[in-house]
């Protein structure tokens, strides 16, 4: 009796978990051959990082003004990533960092224009999916882009550090060299 509906549930879920990763690009994006797909495949060549599932991209790629399946969330845990690669990196090189230091060091990563700029640079402007009347341009919206990047990252590898890689590879900071070979 329990087994069977062990079984149930199972199957219940795993279905649930099929209807939500079906969910998370729009039908038109399936065709591999749309001009969203071939960005996204041109952006895991750029990070270096290959996607196993394809789904967490398109998510992070996405802003709230487009769908409810958005990148909000991911975002969160982006700049966290960051946030925790700079400060890794930092205590690392040197225990004697005072608090203030690292706090300055943190909110630079994590400040609007710093992560827009990156975000640019990597072009994610023409890749994150807007509504009509918002401009993908504007610095919150590439920014939430770009930090979702790195949130989207660490869920599919289940893995911070995999996330902290690709964030010195496009972050580029010569003077962190511990942790950005
Ligand atoms: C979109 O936003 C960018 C950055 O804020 C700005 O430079 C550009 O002029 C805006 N474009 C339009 C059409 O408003």
């Amino acid at each position: 009796m329990h087994v069977v509906l062990f079984f149930v549930t199972t199957i219940s879920i795993s279905s649930l978990f099929q209807g939500v990763s079906a969910d998370y690009g729009d039908r038109a994006s399936k065709s591999s051959s749309s001009p969203f797909e071939i960005a996204l495949e041109n952006l895991q060549k750029q990070l270096d990082y290959k996607f196993q599932s394809g789904g967490l991209l398109r998510r992070a790629m996405t802003h709230p003004s487009f769908s409810g399946e958005n990148n909000k969330a991911l975002s969160i845990l982006g700049i966290r990533v960051m946030e925790t690669s700079v400060a890794l990196s930092s205590l690392s090189r040197n225990t004697e960092i005072s608090a203030k230091e690292l706090n300055r060091l943190l909110i630079d990563v994590s400040e609007e224009n710093a992560c827009a700029a990156d975000g640019l640079r990597l072009g994610l402007q023409n890749v994150v999916r807007v509504s009509s009347k918002t401009n993908a341009s504007m610095p919150l919206i590439v920014c939430g882009a770009f930090r979702a990047v790195f949130g989207a990252i660490a869920v599919d590898a289940t893995t911070v550090d995999a996330a902290s890689k690709v964030f010195w590879i496009v972050h580029g900071d010569g003077d962190l060299p511990l942790l950005s070979s």
